[in-house]
């Protein structure tokens, strides 16, 4: 019977200071597993009288409870020594200052820019780029604008040396196979889509153009956005829907008023310009609804000639086209009233006038701000 108490003693003890709960596990495997110190000698009872059996089957089996019980108590307190170990290991001083804020600013071309790619990304359109440096074809001729044609003065095209070193010939721009020129829109963009995929397309190209006139309204480069989509059953109505979402949209204004106005280009046909509605009393310029309308983009059927030119079957296919500056749209929103201020780089102004860059691009923000 002493035996029995220190056995007890012994395995109690060895709970007690097991350090980890993987040297506690041995302690029990050691006391109460199969093999078990304590185990191995309940399974002896069998070979003692009666008498002696009882009273060592009781005795063995309140040590084997005492021992399973100072197991569980050790096990419980590492537990909660590990989990206080943890805690203290992953504290979180919040007591440390708050980092100063950001002293960035989105640039609100940047900012326009991801409002008008979330709204059409909605409508399930892609963005696609192209290259600011164009060739002759891309820029003009696949958009239906042949050499000589006098929609290529109006563009007050930038040439660049040609392909072949000799300055091209600004009198009779194009005329020199492989003259290269900075894009004057975004609608090469079109072209390289269409030549690079299949329709159904529905693709918005936003970028920088560049045109050779500077003035209140005007810079040598600004940004376009442009938008096309080409499918079999594509029509008007397609067009009109879409960009009166899109303007309404992006302004804010559920019931701005749109108007779709006739117009030409060359590339698309029938074109219309697309109006928005605003008031203008008392000087001061104010969208949605008002006796006044402010011209906002251009669009149009895409003309069948692009279309074949693009080796797409204009039998087949139809598709419409827009396009829009991004810095007038932009002044309009946001209230900027110059132009020319968008490419100074003055801080104040970007301070003034610029985005937070952690700040999610969200409609209904930049529509209050
Ligand atoms: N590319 C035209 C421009 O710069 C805009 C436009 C694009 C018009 C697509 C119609 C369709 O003026």
């Amino acid at each position: 019977m002493e035996n029995l108490e220190e056995l007890k003693v012994k395995w109690i003890e060895a709970s007690a200071t097991a350090s980890t709960i993987a040297a506690l596990e041995e302690v029990r495997v050691g006391a109460l597993g199969k093999k078990g110190e304590i185990s191995a000698l309940m399974k002896g009872l069998g070979g003692l009288a009666p008498d002696e059996r009882r009273e060592a089957g009781a005795r063995l089996n309140e040590i084997k409870d005492s021992v399973a019980a100072a197991i569980e108590t050790r096990k419980a307190a590492l537990s909660e020594a590990a989990i206080e170990a943890q805690l203290a290991a992953e504290r979180i001083d919040v007591t440390l200052p708050v980092r100063p804020e950001a002293e960035g600013r989105l640039h609100p071309i940047s900012q326009t820019m991801d409002e008008i790619v979330l709204i059409f990304g909605e409508m399930g359109f892609q963005v696609a780029e192209g290259p600011d440096i164009e060739d002759d074809f891309h820029n003009f001729t696949a958009l239906n604008i042949p050499p000589n044609h006098p929609a290529r003065q109006m563009h007050d095209t930038f040439y660049l040396a040609g392909a072949t070193g000799r300055p091209a010939n600004p009198s009779s721009p194009g005329e020199e196979d492989g003259a290269r020129l900075l894009r004057t829109h975004t609608s090469p963009v079109q072209i390289r889509t269409m030549q690079a995929s299949k329709p159904p397309l529905r693709i918005i190209a936003p970028g920088r153009t560049y045109r050779c006139d500077s003035d209140m309204t005007h810079t040598p480069m600004f940004h376009q956005v442009e938008g096309l989509v080409v499918d079999e059953t594509t029509h008007m109505g397609h067009l009109k829907g879409c960009l009166i979402e899109f303007c309404r949209a992006f302004f804010g204004i559920a019931d701005l008023p749109v108007r779709f106005r006739p117009s030409f280009f060359p590339f698309t046909e029938p074109s219309a310009e697309v109006d928005i509605g605003c008031s203008r009393k008392g000087g001061e310029l104010k969208i949605g609804a008002g006796d006044d309308w402010l011209e906002i983009l251009g669009c149009g059927m895409v003309h069948p000639k692009v279309l074949e030119m693009c080796g797409i079957d204009s039998a087949r296919y139809q598709g419409f086209a827009f396009g829009m500056g991004i810095e007038r749209i932009a002044m309009l929103k946001y209230g900027i009233p110059d132009l020319r201020t968008f490419f100074e780089a003055d801080l104040r102004w970007l301070r003034h006038y610029g985005f937070l860059p952690l700040d999610m691009p969200n409609l209904v923000r930049g529509a209050m701000r």
